[in-house]
Parts: C-alpha cells; sequence; structure tokens
C-alpha cells in the first residue's frame, strides 16, 4: 500500500516508518526540515517537506503521493521543559491537533484516501473517579484542572473530528506515556534530575499512568493500519497501569539514583501548581482490552517494570558507546 506518515522523525515515526517499509508498503515521510530529508530516506521512504500548518504544502506533499493510507504523526513536544505551563507549552501541539488534523484530514480525502490514523493520547484525559484503568467509553475528565484545558480540549477535538471521518475512514489511537531510548522519559535530562532527586512524588502518589514503549505504539499503529475499524478509538497501552509512588523510584533505582523525595500536595501545587498534584494523586490510566480484542496487538513489553529495565538497559548501553 502506499502510505504517507506525517511526523515520521517523530518518537513514532522513527520505529514505524522503518516497520511499515519492512511489511513492503511504500512509504512517504513527512518533515519540516529538509536537513531530515536523509534520516527519511534511511528509513527507507521517500521524505516530503511540509509544515502540518500550512496546508499547500501538506495539499502538495499528500496529493504527490497518493497516499490510501495517512496516519498523522505530528506533535511539537521535543523542546518542551516547562510543564508548569503546561497549556502553552503545549500550544503548538494542540494547533496540530486542531488546525493540522483539518488540513491534513482534508488532503487525504482530495487524494482520495481510505484510512486516516491518528495520534491521541491515553494519560491524564479521563475523568478522575472510578476504575485505574479506563476503556474507550468512559467520559473524558469533565472538569480538568485549569492549566490541562486547553490541551484536553484539543484532543477531544482530533477525536470528534478524526472518528467522524468516513472518507477516509478515521481511527484514533490514545497512546500512553511514551519511554524508550529518545523519549524525554529517558533522555539525559530526566536521568539527571532523577539522580538529584529533582522528581519528587508529590503527595499519596496515587495517580494512576499508563505507558507503552514507542516500538509497542508503532506495531500498535501498523496492526490498526490492518484491523482498525473505521470510528473507532483504542487506548494503546501496556497491560499494567502503575501509581506514580511505585513507578517513580523504580526509575530512579534503574538508574542508579536514590529514592525520590516525597512533598506534601500543598508543597506540590506551589511548585508545579494544581494539575501537577492532580497528575500524581488523582489521574487514571488506560485499558488496552479493545485494542488487543479487535487489533490483534499485543504489546512486546506488557509491564511497565519488566520495558522500564529494557530501555534504561538499551539508554545506558547507547550512551557508554557515544
Ligand atoms: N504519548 C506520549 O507520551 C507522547 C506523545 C508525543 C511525544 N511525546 C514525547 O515528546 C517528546 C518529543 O516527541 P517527538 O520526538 O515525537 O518530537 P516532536 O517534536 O513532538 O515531533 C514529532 C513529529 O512531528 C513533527 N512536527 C512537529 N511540528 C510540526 C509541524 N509544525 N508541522 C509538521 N510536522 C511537525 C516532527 O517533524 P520535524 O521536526 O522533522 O519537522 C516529528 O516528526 C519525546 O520525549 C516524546 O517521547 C510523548
Amino acid at each position: 500500500m502506499r502510505i504517507l506518515v506525517a511526523g515520521a522523525t517523530g518518537a513514532v515515526g522513527r520505529h514505524l516508518v522503518p516497520a511499515l517499509v519492512a511489511r513492503g508498503h511504500s512509504v512517504t515521510g513527512t518533515t519540516r526540515s529538509p536537513a531530515k530529508a536523509g534520516v527519511i530516506r534511511a528509513m527507507g521512504a521517500q521524505p516530503a517537506i511540509a509544515d502540518g500548518l500550512d496546508s499547500d504544502a501538506i495539499r502538495t506533499a499528500v496529493l504527490a503521493s497518493r497516499p490510501e493510507v495517512v496516519v498523522h504523526e505530528m506533535t511539537d513536544l521535543a523542546a518542551v521543559s516547562d510543564l508548569r505551563h503546561f497549556d502553552r507549552s503545549f500550544a503548538n501541539t494542540n494547533e496540530l491537533r486542531t488546525r493540522g488534523t483539518d488540513i491534513l484530514l482534508a488532503a487525504a480525502h482530495e487524494a482520495g484516501a481510505r484510512r486516516f490514523i491518528a495520534q491521541s493520547f491515553c494519560g491524564w484525559i479521563f475523568s478522575r473517579t472510578g476504575s485505574a484503568a479506563k476503556d474507550e467509553t468512559e467520559e473524558l475528565d469533565p472538569n480538568p484542572p485549569e492549566e490541562l484545558r486547553r490541551t484536553l480540549e484539543a484532543i477531544r477535538y482530533l477525536e470528534r473530528t478524526v472518528t467522524a471521518s468516513s472518507a477516509p475512514a478515521g481511527i484514533v489511537l490514545r497512546y500512553g506515556y511514551f519511554y524508550g531510548p529518545d523519549t524525554g522519559m529517558f533522555s539525559s535530562a530526566m536521568i539527571d534530575q532523577l539522580r538529584r532527586r529533582r522528581v519528587p512524588v508529590i503527595g499519596d502518589g496515587g495517580g494512576w499512568w499508563s505507558f507503552i514503549h514507542t516500538e509497542d505504539a508503532a506495531s500498535a499503529t501498523v496492526a490498526a493500519i490492518d484491523h482498525g475499524k473505521p470510528g473507532s478509538i483504542y487506548n494503546i497501552v501496556d497491560d499494567y497501569p502503575a501509581q506514580v509512588r511505585d513507578f517513580l523510584p523504580a526509575l530512579a533505582a534503574m538508574f542508579g539514583a536514590k529514592p525520590p523525595l516525597h512533598v506534601p500536595a500543598w508543597l506540590g501545587r506551589l511548585l508545579g501548581g494544581e494539575h501537577m498534584v492532580v497528575m500524581m494523586t488523582q489521574v487514571r490510566g488506560g485499558s488496552n482490552a479493545k485494542a488487543q480484542r479487535e487489533l490483534s496487538w499485543r504489546p512486546a513489553h506488557p509491564s511497565w517494570r519488566e520495558g522500564f529495565a529494557y530501555a534504561a538497559t538499551e539508554t545506558m548501553a547507547r550512551s557508554s558507546a557515544a
């Protein structure tokens, strides 16, 4: 099949493009930067240069490659470090999730694509009551903290728009928190912060997070191209949501750091804002039962505990080789 991956150089694209090429698909990958065209070629795909918010450039790239499937993996999170001002840090990504989705979907429609798969998120989006692992029928947070409102609204927009599309047929993948080499969670900055004990557990650390190795996010996307049901949303997460008070000390230990400090909620609120307290104490994760059932997909790393250890080994091997 002819497949266009918008955002081919990102955390998912770097695994997804080679996986699609290996399956015999003819892949076009987009980047904003001519300097990254070589990265896309090296993965066996054809590069196309386009900013996701430039409708002419996207239209040209999509029409030229005549894709049967379009995959939207565009976010703008590489430079994000300020989580205190969350919505401000996510402003470009929110624009890519709203206007960028409209632009890409219109181009995919004009090109006659049959399928459109878009990246969403399975982190802190759910209502903060009930089970630790929410399925796709459960409501999203009706009253998110102020600092998360615009980002949740952009996620709602993307999910509504994509699942309402019939030509091409839209499918949404809600990925859990990414981990693996080349992700923020396993970056040298994060490892440094953990070693300096600058990532505390706030309050009781009872918030539930769902994780996914980026290789598993890519394999689920391949499965969604083959088996996803039109108009569906799938949580793409591992089998075991984890509480902050469990995964943060485990992650620190894997990098030889002392256990994280614990700070009370009032201090967390002062340092990080209400939304950081909510993320560490109240949020819920996702269930992957529907993805397993309908996509015939299983994560290669079903447990974050084993997956973190694998990714930490990979990360440390790379840094000692460098
Ligand atoms: N579910 C999650 O936890 C989640 C989801 C996404 C990202 N993240 C994290 O965020 C960090 C950065 O993610 P990332 O490595 O995927 O990088 P990123 O900066 O978010 O970029 C992702 C892709 O989107 C493209 N892109 C960005 N802005 C664009 C625009 N205006 N128009 C067109 N394309 C655009 C990038 O292409 P070019 O730069 O080549 O143009 C890249 O291919 C990582 O730590 C990652 O783990 C986490």
